[in-house]
């Protein structure tokens, strides 16, 4: 049986539902990634990481870029959550680059979107957010996008984009890789 964790860093909840929708669909353990350490990671066949984005980075990520070593021959799959519209085939939003070595990438990289209530924001966020309207604002009109429409609309409504059937890809495909593991392809070279 496959040692098997979800791990994530979450401000306000959204990055939290999703690790939980994906723990229980695994049937896997939960975990905050305050409470996860490298000999927690040694311990995994598996490790699913989810992150939100702030200000265009993943939220803990660290824990994956700090213990490659220690994730060397694990799966490890990333999934982040922000508000951004996705990139076309859902993948990542274009504005997210991620800090790996060339030699090291994921098996797995998963996008989903979260929410925002911005009554609820800490007073840093809050100022972070204002000069995002504030800039955003300053766009002629004809040429906001909708995701611009959204961030202008933020301070007075709570949007929650958040969907439980987001998750399906990513836990098909690690459905699929155990499986391949299990009848004998490791299919993991790092
Ligand atoms: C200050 C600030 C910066 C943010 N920057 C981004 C960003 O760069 N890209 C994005 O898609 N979402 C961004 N968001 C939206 C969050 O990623 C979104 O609210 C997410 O659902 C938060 O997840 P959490 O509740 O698990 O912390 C930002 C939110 C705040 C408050």
């Amino acid at each position: 049986m496959e040692k098997m964790l979800v791990a994530y860093a979450s401000r306000y909840g959204h990055t939290q539902r999703y690790a939980r929708w994906i723990a229980e669909a695994l049937r896997c353990e939960l975990a905050r990634r305050e409470n996860v350490d490298r000999f927690k990671l040694a311990q995994q066949d598996v490790v699913i990481f989810g992150g939100a984005l702030y200000a265009g980075r993943v939220n803990g990520l660290d824990l994956v870029t700090k213990n490659l070593e220690t994730l060397a021959g694990k799966r490890v799959y990333l999934f982040l959550v922000g508000l951004e519209s996705p990139g076309e085939g859902n993948t990542l939003p274009g504005t997210v680059k991620l800090p790996f070595p060339e030699d090291w990438q994921p098996d797995g990289v998963f996008y989903f979107q979260g929410g925002m209530d911005y009554s609820r924001l800490s007073l840093v966020h809050k100022m972070m957010m204002t000069a995002i309207i504030w800039i955003t604002r300053r766009k002629a009109p004809q040429e906001r996008t909708a995701d611009d429409q959204m961030i202008l609309e933020l301070v007075n409504k709570e949007v929650d984009l958040s969907r439980k059937e987001a998750i399906q890809g990513l836990v098909s495909q690690v459905k699929k890789d155990l499986a391949s593991t299990q009848n004998g392809n490791q299919g993991k070279t790092h």
